[in-house]
């Protein structure tokens, strides 16, 4: 019983006792019917009162709040009346005849009996109709629509629906509803039949889904009659949009999330993107449709060829396969400075004495600028230059005359588009000087040669060059060499000499203590490895390290052990740890290490050998270590205190 159409024929009842008026309602035969109670509102104003439905003033028919669970669920500020949910409509109070017959007709009296004060009736004189034909919905061209919709339309189009219910009856209405709302009501009627035309011109996108409802009624108490159908439609989007929240940058290989949303295509499209020429795979995206929107995912992780390329988000729709519906965003992809060096520099500086330190970054787009933030929080900026020869360093010198509060860290940060550097280049300000002595290896290969292998030590903040001087017992200079790597190869070195070697390293600062290294001679003893072309005789140069007290340790130790020249003939086979090296020199390897022994403090005897051999019960072992200050019983201590000064013993 929907709110249209309910009249009231309102009869003064002159023939009742009281002065009731009686209310004329129409239901059809063969159908359901309910009869509102008054106007179809009703306040029972206690658990007591009720509503009693009496036909005919006899027939008890209904009574409402008549048992104990009316009774409780009784709510004293209850109003009852015909609420509707969802096209179904309800009143607790209104009687509900079921297939009205022609025994229906009558007079029904529905009395509220309130509990305070008198009750009230209402009479209602039920006459029965026939039912209207049923209606039927024509097309412009009069074709039945039977499906429930028409379309899909396209926007703009011009529709026409005929509604024809074939009725003999007067006071049947024919109307039409769109979406609940009375829009037309029949005019044209021919003889027994009734006709409701409505035009739909340049259709919107109102019209998707709309519901139409073409409705015939000649009763009041009775459902009308009804067909209807729904509109589909197609619709180009009203939006292609990328959704990006105003950031256009892609840091280069980091995946993230690109949402592009379609709005308002109908049917809900297909959705493909494009980096620059290429379409992206299908399985990088997932597409989410919500009704009017549709949202594709991309996880897009852009290498740095595809900056400034145009990333294209594109819609499809079925309908409109010639229609090219996108958006396009130009890509930036880049990445935040980073460091190159992983190393932690120092820098030797000197109070007033200007210094310069260069920040070396890999960045893209270029950074802004460097800042350099020195230990005492104090922060100078400084600009960019292109590093040339590669595509993405840039660098920046920062040159200052440091201060005391300068010494400790100072770090440097580059920026660009993309950000700050994450992980600072860093720096020690340490005082700077002289440079600290290099530690140095005497490695002689071949007669009347010297090879000398320096490492170098700090350098004091400014670049060094190592320096080896070398002296005869006279004390006469004899060679005097430079090496900024600190690597010496002497040529002409007369083996029969005692000589003394100087090593120290210089900058513009100043220089280091010498290392003092003597180099004496001996004769070395003939060797006999089995096929081996003899090995030359040669003089053998024993280095001897300036620490003083390498050298007195090894002194004071006796039982120094060397199998070095061993008797080879004792143990044949014997060499695991020789091996040839390609100058064909027999070397221990791989760390066989001793220390520098002072010629002529070192008996090399069979009667040490054999001493050596006492300490290994089972022969073959393969070496003797000798060890200076590790004598006789820990031959294999590794953690014997080590001296500055190595050297392979060949
Ligand atoms: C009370 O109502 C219940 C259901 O609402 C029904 O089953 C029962 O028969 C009624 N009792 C009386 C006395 O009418
Ligand atoms: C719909 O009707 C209007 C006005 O009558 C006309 O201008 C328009 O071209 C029609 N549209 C179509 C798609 O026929
Ligand atoms: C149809 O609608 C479009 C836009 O919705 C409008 O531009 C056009 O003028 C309309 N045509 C008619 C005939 O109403
Ligand atoms: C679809 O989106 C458009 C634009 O946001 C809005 O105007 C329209 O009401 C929406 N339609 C529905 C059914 O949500
Ligand atoms: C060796 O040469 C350097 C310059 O290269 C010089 O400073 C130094 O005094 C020389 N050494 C001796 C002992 O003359
Ligand atoms: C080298 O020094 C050693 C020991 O000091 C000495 O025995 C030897 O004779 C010296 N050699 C030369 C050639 O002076
Ligand atoms: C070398 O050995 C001989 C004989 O055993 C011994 O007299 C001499 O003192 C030893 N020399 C050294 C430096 O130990
Ligand atoms: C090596 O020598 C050190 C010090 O002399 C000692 O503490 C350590 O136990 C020795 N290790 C072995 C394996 O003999």
């Amino acid at each position: 019983m929907l709110s249209f159409g309910l009249w009231y024929f309102v009869i003064a009842a002159a023939s009742t006792a009281a002065d009731t008026e009686v209310v004329v309602l129409r239901a059809v035969r063969g159908r359901n019917a309910r009869l509102p109670c008054g106007q179809g509102k009703v306040f029972l104003d206690g658990p007591d009162s009720y509503v009693l439905w009496v036909k005919n003033e006899r027939d008890v028919l209904y009574r409402f709040l008549n048992n104990e669970t009316d009774n409780r669920a009784f709510a004293s500020d209850r109003v009852y009346g015909t609420t509707c949910e969802s096209g179904s409509c309800h009143d607790d109070t209104a009687l509900l005849l079921k297939h009205v017959s022609d025994d229906d007709a009558g007079t029904y009296r529905c009395r509220v009996h309130y509990q305070a004060s008198p009750s009230v009736d209402h009479v209602v004189d039920l006459k029965l109709v026939d039912s209207p034909g049923a209606p039927k919905i024509y097309n412009e061209n009069n074709e039945l629509i039977k499906l429930g919709y028409v379309g899909p339309i396209s926007l703009g189009a011009n529709l026409t629906f005929v509604c024809k219910v074939a009725d003999d009856q007067p006071k049947t209405l024919v109307y039409w509803r769109r979406n609940g709302a009375v829009i037309k009501r029949a005019e044209a009627a021919r003889s027994g039949l009734l006709i409701a035309e409505i035009r739909v011109v340049n259709a919107t996108r109102n019209e998707l889904d709309a519901h139409y409802e073409c409705l015939a009624q000649n009763a009041d108490v009775t459902d009308p009659l009804t067909a209807s159908f729904v509109v589909k439609m197609f619709l180009p989007p009203m939006r292609v949009e990328i959704r990006l929240n105003n950031n256009l940058n892609f840091e280069a290989g980091q995946p993230r999330v690109v949402d592009c949303v379609v709005v308002g295509c109908v049917p809900p499209p297909s959705i493909t993107w494009h980096l620059g020429d290429n379409m992206l795979r299908p399985s990088v995206h997932k597409e989410l449709h919500d009704g009017n929107y549709t949202v594709s995912s991309l996880t897009l992780a852009p290498s740095l060829r595809d900056n400034k390329h145009d990333l294209t988000c594109r819609a499809h729709n079925s309908h409109l396969p010639n229609d090219l519906f996108e958006n396009k965003v130009k890509l930036n992809v880049g990445f935040r400075p980073f460091c190159l060096s992983n190393r932690q520099d120092d820098v030797g500086a000197v109070h007033g004495e200007a210094e310069t330190v260069t920040c070396v970054v890999e960045a893209s787009p270029e950074p802004m600028q460097f800042s350099w933030t020195f230990a005492d929080s104090k922060t100078l900026y400084t600009s960019v230059k292109k590093v040339s020869g590669h595509n993405h360093r840039y660098m920046s010198s920062l040159t200052w005359k440091p201060r005391e509060e300068d010494l400790g860290q100072l770090v440097c940060r580059a920026t660009n588009s993309f950000g700050e550097q994450k992980r600072p280049c860093t720096y020690t300000i340490t005082p700077g000087g002289a440079p600290i002595s290099p530690e140095c290896v005497v490695i002689r290969s071949y007669p009347n040669v010297l090879r000398v292998q320096c490492k170098k030590a700090w350098n004091g903040g400014r670049p060094q060059t190592v320096h080896l001087e070398i002296v005869d017992e006279s004390g006469k200079l004899l060679h005097n060499v430079t090496d900024p790597a600190g690597h010496f190869h002497v040529t002409d070195i007369e083996d029969e000499r005692n000589l003394t070697a100087f090593v120290y390293a210089s900058n513009v600062r100043g220089r280091s203590q010498s290392r003092i290294m003597r180099l004496q001679s001996m004769k070395p003893l003939t060797s006999s490895v089995s096929d081996d072309p003899p090995i030359p005789t040669w003089t053998r140069w024993l280095e001897a390290v300036a620490a003083g007290i390498a050298v007195a340790v090894a002194i004071a130790s006796t039982a120094i052990c060397i199998k070095a020249f061993k008797s080879r003939e004792d143990f044949p086979d014997f060499s695991p740890d020789l091996v040839p090296r390609p100058d064909g020199v027999f070397h221990r390897e791989p760390d066989f290490t001793r220390e520098e022994r002072v010629l002529g403090t070192t008996n090399i005897t069979v009667n040490q050998l054999a001493a050596c051999q006492n300490q290994y019960a089972t022969p073959p072992v393969p070496s003797c270590r000798v060890m200076v200050g590790c004598a006789g019983h820990t031959p294999a201590n590794d953690s014997c205190p080590a001296t500055t000064q190595q050297s392979y013993f060949v």
